[in-house]
């Protein structure tokens, strides 16, 4: 059916929920490709089209023996998705290797570099999201690497590697193997990776949950405290490995919502929002999805 619904460019869709009823409008698959290695005295420059599958890149990356994107092997999904919703995980933020990204306007053709600073990056978040940003595709990413050794370990399952040698290829496969062991695998699992945020609390509400909580992970940066929802999920909720009907939080990592054969958009969504009900009612805190669900209208909510 003809509407005014805009069309949905996917990237590779490891990050979507997408309405029971369809979408009502043109769906792309982006499929952009391209990668072009620009010496740069230490760094390299890597121009990479949009529709690169994400892994694919790392691993061409890891056995160039270039630094930077080995922390983020294994993450299911494109290039053109990473900005968007600044892809994070084992320390790194993708935010912290891209020197820009390309995008075409929707309307206008129009074609813009936009600078790191431009994409206003911040947790699982970038201008990318805003009503302004979604009149944007973005076709193409440029990150920069490093020749020399520039590892990122501060995560606690990487920290065993600190004074070994060390590649970036050690660094993905260990990465690799330490999904393995906390995620679905996603080709025989129905799964979105995390599917809320963690949340940021204040100093003071943290303390306060300290209290009751000793044990409770938190971080702390520049906006407050990132608590680790998956802890409060398994520990406080005790919702870990709980399915209600064809829907669950996964038995290895609780933030990790898995569906199993048959399950509706509907049925996640009330899961979620039930999920959603129980951390506000246990521990008061407002959480958020991080996954991107989009209505037949093609509204993300
Ligand atoms: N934890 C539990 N029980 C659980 C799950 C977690 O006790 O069921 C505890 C862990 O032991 C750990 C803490 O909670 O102390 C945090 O868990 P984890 O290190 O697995 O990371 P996370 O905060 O749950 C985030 C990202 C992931 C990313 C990992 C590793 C978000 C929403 N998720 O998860 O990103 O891979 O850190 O860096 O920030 C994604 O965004 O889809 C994603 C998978």
């Amino acid at each position: 059916k003809q509407t005014a619904t805009p069309p949905l460019v996917l990237g590779g869709g490891s990050n979507v929920v997408l309405s029971d009823a369809g979408y009502r409008g043109v769906v792309i698959k982006n499929k952009i490709t391209g990668r072009t290695y620009i010496e740069r005295s230490d760094d390299i420059l890597l121009h990479c089209g949009a529709g690169e599958v994400l892994d694919d890149v790392i691993a061409e990356t890891a056995a160039k023996d270039l630094w930077g994107l080995e922390n983020l092997s294994a993450i299911p999904g494109s290039v053109g998705a990473t900005p968007i919703q600044n892809v994070g995980a084992y320390g790194v933020e993708v935010s912290q290797r891209i020197e820009s990204v390309t995008a075409v306007h929707r309307v206008t053709g129009e074609m813009r570099i936009f600078s790191n600073d431009e994409c206003l990056f911040s947790y699982r978040d970038s201008w990318f999201k805003t009503a302004a940003g979604q009149k944007w595709v973005v076709v193409g990413v440029a990150f920069l690497l490093r020749k020399n050794a520039t590892p990122t370990l501060t995560y606690p399952d990487l920290q065993h590697l600190i004074g070994t040698p060390i590649t970036p290829q050690l660094v993905r496969d260990t990465v690799a193997s330490v999904r393995a062991a906390k995620f679905p695998d996603w080709h025989e699992v129905g799964t979105v990776g995390s599917f809320f945020k963690n949340p940021t609390i204040s100093t003071t509400a943290f303390e306060k949950l300290r209290q009751k909580y000793p044990d409770i992970p938190g971080y702390v940066g520049p906006t407050g405290v990132k608590i680790s929802l998956g802890w409060v999920l398994d520990k406080v909720c005790h919702l870990r490995g709980v399915y209600q009907g064809l829907v669950g939080l996964y038995e290895n990592q609780a933030l990790v919502l898995v569906v199993k054969q048959g399950a509706t958009a509907t049925d996640i969504l009330s899961f979620s929002d039930f999920v959603t009900a129980e951390v506000w009612r246990t521990i008061g805190i407002s959480i958020e999805r991080e996954a991107t669900v989009y209505t037949e209208e093609g509204m993300r909510v």
